[in-house]
């Protein structure tokens, strides 16, 4: 068993891959500052022995290498970042900070302390408007947001930093992530929590465009297996994967399937499409099944019906 640090812990993400590592019966030391990550998420973490929270800002000098000096991980999760593409936009120094600058310092704590494996939360928004679909790791990278450019740089980094030092770095290439404990605050924030939240409360959803586009939504648990693979599963060489399940869902289906669980909610109403909205995101998972031996198993469907009911609709092994 391993100790693994995550940082971001409280988050969407972050706090899904804590839970997933203590089922696996690993030890988790989570950090995060609460920036928008919410203690609520560690609910069940927070009764595991084998869990501990440090609330600390890992973007501030010095303080990830104190607590990797102390805490000795086996490996390190890094999750913790600016989330927003829309805030890169307004903000793009403090994205810099949190998107570039943490991953120098994740990198930095990494080389002193002789962590060995390093896991970086990158994304699809790398390659920005890529022209190939499905879009395969080698496709060029060409990000349209500081969000993107920032996650690019620290893959890079990151990657760099490992090959001199001597630690295996796995970059995390996330498509559209999905499920509970997302938050659905703002009109940016991922359309399934958007949907889910009207839909609950019987309100009409809003479909941009013609509803036709498509993307490729993978479910959170999906995603943090996929993480505990990277930083658990032995033998790993650096290198970067799309996480993603390689299958399109329109945003009509997407409606239909909603519709379907919450008869006597309104018709989506259409509005004109999004402006820079891409119309078609599909990822090529075959480099993470090769890399990571990792393969989605929930599908959209199973996904949305657990994130409706609140239930966890069993997969496959
Ligand atoms: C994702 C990012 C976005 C970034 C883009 C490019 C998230 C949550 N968003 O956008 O910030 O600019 O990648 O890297 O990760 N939609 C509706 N109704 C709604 C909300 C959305 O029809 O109420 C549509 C959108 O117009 C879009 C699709 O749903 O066509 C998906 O939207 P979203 O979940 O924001 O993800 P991306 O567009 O992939």
């Amino acid at each position: 068993m391993a100790k693994i640090l995550v940082t971001g812990a409280a988050g969407f993400i972050g706090s899904h891959t804590t839970d997933y590592l203590l089922g696996e019966g690993h030890k988790v030391v989570g950090v995060d500052n609460f920036r928008t990550g919410r203690k609520e998420n560690l609910a069940t973490a927070l009764r595991s022995p084998a869990f501990a929270l440090q609330v600390k800002d890992v973007a501030a000098p010095g303080v990830l290498a104190d607590l990797v000096a102390a805490e000795r991980p086996d490996a390190i999760i890094h999750l913790a970042a600016l989330v927003s593409v829309q805030e890169s936009i307004a903000n793009p120094e403090l994205n810099f900070s949190l998107n570039v600058l943490a991953s120098q310092l994740v990198a930095e704590a990494a080389r002193l302390h002789g962590v060995g494996r390093v896991v970086f939360a990158s994304s699809a928004a790398i390659y920005g408007d890529a022209a190939e679909r499905p879009i395969r790791e080698s496709a060029e990278k060409r990000p349209v947001s500081p969000y993107g450019a920032a996650k690019l740089a620290s893959e890079d980094l990151l990657l760099g930093h490992g090959a001199c030092y001597g630690f295996t770095v796995r970059c995390q290439r996330y498509f559209n992530v999905f499920g509970a404990r997302q938050d659905p605050a703002s009109p940016y924030s991922g359309v399934i929590s958007i949907f889910a939240r009207n839909y609950r409360e019987g309100k009409s959803v809003t479909l941009y465009g013609d509803g036709r586009q498509t993307r490729d939504f993978i479910a959170v648990g999906d995603v943090a297996r996929a993480n505990a693979l990277a930083a658990t599963r032995p033998g790993l060489t650096s290198g970067a994967a799309n996480i993603c399940t390689g299958r399109a869902t329109s945003l009509l289906d997407l409606a239909g399937i909603f519709a379907a669980a919450h008869p006597g909610v309104g018709a989506p109403v259409h509005r004109a499409a999004r402006a820079g909205d891409i119309l078609h995101s599909l990822g090529d998972p075959a480099a993470a099944a090769v890399a990571l031996g990792f393969t989605a198993r929930t599908g959209v469907a199973a996904g949305l019906a657990e994130l409706i009911s609140g239930q966890p609709v069993p997969v496959l092994p």
